[in-house]
């Protein structure tokens, strides 16, 4: 049978200062109620101190890898997809590999924004698949925090800060990732951004002044393509398989907006039940959301081996994707 590659273990970690849509107004012009009515979110979680991406994501490596039952050491591959990394370089994962102990791992960041925890994890499973890595980690982490302009109260009030992670490894039980379909259209690159802090527009005191430094969308136009694209390339990887709504045990798409999540569900005809929804406790926390919605699923008996999960994505990039896996823990 041919060899795939499974989760074997995820976790997940927020930070503990938990900021509500209440608290949010008193820095924010901004109602507890039009958050709520407009995107479903009910509160965030922000770093402080100087908590930063490495710290967060070594929280949620080291639960993932508790289930794997899998030492540091074991890990041959770290794959980190972030756009808020804890620096330009070195990378998130060298960072990671030096705090968990992970001598035997290379390792890399991968920028895929809102859908780079399923770039990762697709990247990942094909060492598996290979039979080059044995194990796997990967990981997806973003301090939200850091680059919105609380200036910008379409913008802020959509973020959190959070991080997820998978052990991969591989299986012939015929569980683990049965196919994915990635997509990215840079045409859409400009509708949501960050104009400056790189080589385009190093930073000066010009680009900070203009505030730059932050995320600028055009949200209206992001949330029409998320609604049409991440439910179309779902209901595509679904029928080329030959499987129908009544088959999905669990629909995780990307946090972004509750509306955009009910309006996948719709088009794609599954019920309530069958979708994973973590938006209102955690808002979007970009690369984390998809893995965190599978560690709390995991943690709650939601789902159980040979279960039919489907992941979907859609970011900045534009980039979205979706990806069929029977779960194997
Ligand atoms: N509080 C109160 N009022 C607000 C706020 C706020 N936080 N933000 C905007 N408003 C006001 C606007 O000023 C506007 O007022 P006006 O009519 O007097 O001009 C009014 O609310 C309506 O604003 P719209 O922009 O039309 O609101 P819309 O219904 O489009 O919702 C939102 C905005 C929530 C940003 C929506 O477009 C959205 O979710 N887009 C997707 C963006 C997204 O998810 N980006 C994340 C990254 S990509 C991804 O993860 C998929």
């Amino acid at each position: 049978m041919k060899i795939r590659a499974k989760i074997s273990g995820v976790g997940m970690y927020v930070p503990e200062n938990v900021v509500t849509n209440i608290d949010m107004q008193k820095f924010v012009d901004t109602s507890d109620e039009w958050i709520t009515e407009r995107t479903g979110i009910k509160e965030r979680r922000f770093v402080t101190d100087g908590e930063a991406n490495s710290d967060l994501a070594v929280r949620a490596v080291e639960r993932a890898l508790v289930q794997a039952q899998t030492k540091a050491s074991e890990i041959e591959l770290i794959i980190v997809a972030t756009v808020t990394p804890d620096m330009m370089f070195p990378s998130t994962a060298c960072l990671i590999q030096d705090r968990i102990g992970a001598k035997n791992a290379w390792g890399f960041d991968l920028s895929g924004a809102c859908s780079g925890f399923l770039y990762a994890l697709m990247t990942g499973a094909q060492f598996i698949e290979t039979g080059r890595h044995k194990k796997v980690l990967v990981v997806g982490a973003d301090i939200m925090s850091s680059i919105i302009d609380f200036q910008d109260r379409a913008t802020c009030v959509l973020f959190g800060d959070g991080a997820g992670a998978a052990v991969l490894e591989p299986t012939a039980d015929g569980d683990g990732i049965l196919d994915a379909i990635l997509c990215a259209d840079g045409s859409g690159g400009t509708y949501l951004y960050m104009p400056a802090g790189g080589s385009r527009r190093p930073a000066s005191h010009e680009t900070v002044e203009k505030r730059m430094h932050y995320v600028h969308q055009d949200g209206k136009s992001v949330f029409k393509f998320a609604v049409r694209l991440m439910a179309d390339v779902s209901a595509e990887l679904l029928n080329r398989n030959g499987f129908g709504p009544a088959d999905v045990k669990l629909y995780v798409p990307h946090q972004a907006n509750l509306r955009i999540i009910n309006a996948a569900r719709e088009r794609l005809n599954l019920r309530e039940d069958q979708v994973a929804v973590n938006i209102d406790r955690y808002a979007n926390t970009t690369s984390a959301t998809i893995p965190s919605c599978l560690a709390e699923a995991q943690a709650c008996g939601k789902l159980s081996k040979g279960d039919l999960v489907v992941l979907a994505s859609f970011g900045a990039g534009f980039t979205w994707g979706s990806v069929l896996l029977r779960w194997g823990i």
